[in-house]
């Protein structure tokens, strides 16, 4: 019999580091990587596009059934997202996109249109998937699993210092506002909600620095799996 495809889950909540800790981690092991937010942000942002109602699951999941998402690293390494032919990287990472991403991810036929999508990236040598629900509803069977988290204090700081860093202008107090009722939201909701696999290393990244943090989580592999 052929060994499935090694698969590490990295999930959590917004703000936990997930984004930069899988990248870091995928690279290091130089398996694939599975950006999940980005393929509902892609989602939200197509059917703002198409002018869509957010709020209506059907139409949403049949915009989802044919939006081309396509991911592209470029010469200097960096991932690029192309929606419908468009790269929307940048987009992707605003405030709008992620508010529509997380309006649209609460409509299971939406979640349903986007599993074979994302069950497709398991490919050799290996997959690093990020995001809410990769150990738990996309990939159960996944051999490693980490849940990331920080405190929502914590990831409103983190947050903060990137938009000030960006030159954007943001309050402190509304982001906390805003990271603690995607939380919620994310948590609450009845399909696919935000929670640690049972299986999954919990790894609290509150006060650690990023090497620290990837370390710990390649420790999660065995030494035979772990670069050198
Ligand atoms: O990780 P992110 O901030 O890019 O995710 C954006 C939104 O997408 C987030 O609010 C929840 C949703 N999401 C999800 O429901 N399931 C995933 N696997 C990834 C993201």
């Amino acid at each position: 019999m052929t060994k499935p495809i090694p698969v590490l889950t990295i999930d959590g909540p917004s703000g936990s580091g997930k984004g930069t800790i899988s990248q870091a981690v995928a690279k290091r092991l130089q398996w694939h990587y599975l950006d999940s937010g980005a393929i509902y942000r892609a989602v939200g942002l197509a059917a703002a596009w198409e002018s869509i109602d957010l709020s209506d699951p059907e139409a949403v999941a049949h915009c989802a059934e044919r939006t081309e998402i396509r991911f592209e690293s470029n010469d200097e390494g960096e991932l690029h997202v192309y929606v419908n032919g468009k790269d929307a990287t940048r987009l992707l990472r605003t405030e709008t996109a992620a508010a529509a991403a997380s309006a649209i991810a609460a409509h299971p036929p939406v979640r349903t249109a986007l599993l074979d999508l994302q069950k497709r990236f398991r490919q050799a040598p290996g997959l690093v998937a990020d995001g809410r629900d990769m150990g738990t509803v996309i990939f159960p069977d996944a051999q490693y699993k980490v849940f990331l988290t920080a405190s929502a204090e914590e990831r409103a700081k983190r947050r903060y210092k990137q938009l000030k860093d960006k030159g954007v202008s943001v309050n402190l107090d509304s982001l906390l506002h805003e990271i603690a009722a995607r939380d919620e939201r994310d948590a609450g909701r009845a399909v696919a909600p935000l929670k640690p696999a049972e299986d999954a290393v919990i790894l609290d990244s509150t006060g650690m620095p990023i090497t620290e943090v990837i370390e710990r989580v390649l420790a999660v592999l065995p030494a035979s799996l772990r670069p050198r």
